[in-house]
């Protein structure tokens, strides 16, 4: 079985799929490995590297595509559009594709991959399950984006995050808020914290008050009525109209003596609930700041633009796209360890096993056999699709 890591080629990623730590236990494991010239450079791995630890190094993207069984990648394959070449004419049928397909936003993908006989598996539909933890590629990523949107938080604010005692006075320190507190929003309070800011933090969710207070953060509940807002696979549901006007009017008390607000409310599938309107920007403090981690998905902001930084009331509000890509090499580094867990399960005996009665392969396998087999992307399809 030979796995294939071609360079990414969409405008300003910067991870790489496979890192030359987990090549070696690929190799060691019986498999081949050939990489794309250059593919790692972006995050520091350089060819000789992968060479080093058992990999060969290919000349370019058609020649890594024309050896592998099994393809793997960050980003889904450009389809010829955003005026990049296009990665799906190089893939052939019957390859195992894998990566961030996103198969909810970009349904016609996977329609694309079904109809090219490619079996794709999505990293981003890796079941939230304890037997998945280490393959789970979109927990680590939005870990990594939390802690950025921290650090960014800080850059962009005009006054210190811990509190300073100088000889020229003392300075409080600055006042947090992070809204949605998954994965990502736990690493933004634990990263504001270990800076030394005041954090409260949101939740539809209250089960994971205890959370965020073991993390030194506030629980904000009072007034909002939470219960029964999380399915079965530990997700929030969508608040109705009458709940989400009380969330609003919650967050809008509270955003007025904020120096920052993260906001990371996702709600998997769906475009991002509007969390904070104009008129609760217009009551911030002038000089603070918001970071929108979901303005991948629209914004909880609503004056985000994604991945632009406006600047309104004088609040800076930042719209940042592809975080995790912003700090290459502990990205890939992550991505790859589950990758390589991934495709370890996938591979046995050297062989590609797809069990479907197995959870983590249901749910990852998004096409095979020339079909779409990944339910709710075949509901979207069946509403006519989206836009690869
Ligand atoms: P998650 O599913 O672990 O957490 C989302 C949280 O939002 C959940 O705890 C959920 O209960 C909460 N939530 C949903 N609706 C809410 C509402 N109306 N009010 C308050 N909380 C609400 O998701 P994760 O992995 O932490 O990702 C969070 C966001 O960060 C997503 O939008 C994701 O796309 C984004 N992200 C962005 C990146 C970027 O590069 N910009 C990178 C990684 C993640």
């Amino acid at each position: 079985m030979k796995v294939g890591v071609p360079k990414e080629i969409r405008p300003s990623e910067r991870r790489v799929a496979l890192v030359p730590e987990s090549v070696s236990k690929l190799v060691d494991a019986g498999m081949e490995v050939v990489v794309q010239a250059g593919a790692g450079a972006f995050a520091h791995f350089a060819d000789e590297a992968y060479q080093n630890a058992g990999a060969t190094v290919a000349a370019n993207a058609s020649a890594v595509y024309d050896a592998a069984d099994i393809i793997v990648k960050v980003q889904r394959p450009t389809f010829g559009g955003e005026d990049e070449p296009p990665e799906s004419s190089m893939l052939r049928s019957g390859v195992v594709l894998i990566g961030f397909l996103q198969p909810l936003y970009h349904p016609a993908v996977a329609k694309g991959l079904a109809e090219m006989g490619v079996t794709g598996f999505s990293m981003d539909a890796v079941p939230r399950i304890a037997r998945a933890q280490s393959m789970d590629a979109l927990s680590s990523m939005s870990s990594i984006a939390g802690y950025k949107a921290a650090i960014m938080a800080a850059e962009a604010l005009g006054i210190y995050l811990p509190m300073m005692v100088t000889a020229a006075g003392t300075t409080p320190p600055a006042k947090g808020l992070v809204l949605g507190a998954g994965v990502a929003g736990l690493q933004a309070i634990a990263t504001s914290r270990r800076l030394g800011a005041v954090v409260s933090a949101f939740d539809v969710r209250p089960a994971v008050k205890e959370q965020v207070e073991s993390l030194g953060a506030t629980f904000i509940q009072e007034a909002l009525h939470t219960e029964g807002m999380e399915d079965e696979g530990g997700y929030a549901k969508q608040l109705n109209q009458e709940a989400q006007q009380l969330e609003q009017d919650l967050i809008h008390t509270h955003a007025r003596t904020m120096d920052f607000i993260i906001t990371t409310a996702a709600i998997p599938g769906r475009a991002a609930p509007i969390l904070i309107t104009k008129d609760m920007v217009r009551d911030m403090r002038p000089g603070s700041v918001i970071v929108d981690l979901a303005a991948e998905t629209g914004g909880n902001c609503e004056l985000t633009k994604p991945g632009e930084t406006v600047v309104a009331n004088d609040v800076t509000i930042i719209g940042p796209l592809d975080v995790p890509s912003s700090v290459p090499v502990v990205s890939s580094q992550m991505y790859s360890r589950n990758m390589l867990t991934l495709l370890q399960h996938l591979v046995r005996d050297g062989e590609l096993t797809l069990d479907f009665e197995d959870a983590i392969t249901r749910d990852c396998c998004i096409t095979h056999d020339g079909k779409v087999l990944h339910g709710p992307t075949l509901e979207l399809l069946g509403e006519g699709g989206g836009k690869a």
